[in-house]
C-alpha cells in the first residue's frame, strides 16, 4: 500500500511520521500521537468536537486525511497551557463553569482561541457566531460566552 510521510508541527513540536493514504487527522493526532483531548463526536464535520488550529485557523480533523497535514502548524488542546498553568481561555471555563461532561470543550476552547486573536474585545454576538460550528448539549451555551468574555479581559489586560 502507498504510504505518505508527513513532517509537521504539533504543539510546538517537530513530528515525522509514516501514515496510510485513509487515516484521518483526527486517528492521527488520537491514536497515532495519542492526543486524546481532541474529541470525536460526529466524524462528519458537523459537531466541533474534533476542532484543533492549523496554521491559525479552527479545522475540523476528521474532515481532512492526516496527508493533507503536511508541513503544517497543529494546536490541539494539550498545547494551549504552559509550564503546568492553564491557559486563560481555560481558567475561564473553570470559573465560569463552561464546561460539564467537558466532550465539546477542548473544541470550543479552540475556536474561541482563534475568535479572541483575530478579534480581542468580540461582542456577545460575534461568540455566539464563532461558536455556531461547536455543539453541546450540557452548558446551555451561556456560561461559555460568559466565560469567552471573561478570557478576552485577563487577555486584554496580559493575566
Ligand atoms: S467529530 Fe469532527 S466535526 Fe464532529
Ligand atoms: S459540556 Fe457536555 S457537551 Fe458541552
Amino acid at each position: 500500500m502507498t504510504t505518505y510521510q508527513l513532517h509537521l508541527t504539533v504543539n510546538e513540536h517537530p513530528v515525522v511520521a509514516t501514515v496510510e493514504p485513509h487515516l484521518t487527522l483526527l486517528e492521527f493526532l488520537r491514536d497515532t500521537l495519542g492526543l486524546t483531548g481532541t474529541k470525536e463526536g460526529c466524524s462528519t464535520g458537523h459537531c466541533g468536537a474534533c476542532t484543533v488550529v492549523a496554521d491559525g485557523d479552527p479545522i475540523s480533523p476528521c474532515l481532512m486525511l492526516a496527508a493533507e497535514a503536511d508541513g503544517r502548524d497543529i494546536l490541539t488542546v494539550e498545547g494551549l497551557g504552559a509550564n503546568g498553568e492553564l491557559h486563560p481561555i481555560q481558567a475561564a471555563f473553570v470559573t465560569k463553569g463552561g464546561l460539564q461532561c467537558g466532550f465539546c470543550t477542548s473544541g470550543m476552547l479552540l475556536a474561541a482561541l482563534t475568535l479572541l486573536k483575530s478579534n480581542p474585545q468580540p461582542a456577545e454576538a460575534e461568540i455566539r457566531r464563532s461558536l455556531a460550528g461547536n455543539l453541546c448539549r450540557c452548558t446551555g451555551y451561556q456560561k461559555i460566552i460568559e466565560a469567552v468574555q471573561q478570557a478576552a479581559e485577563e487577555m486584554n489586560h496580559g493575566r
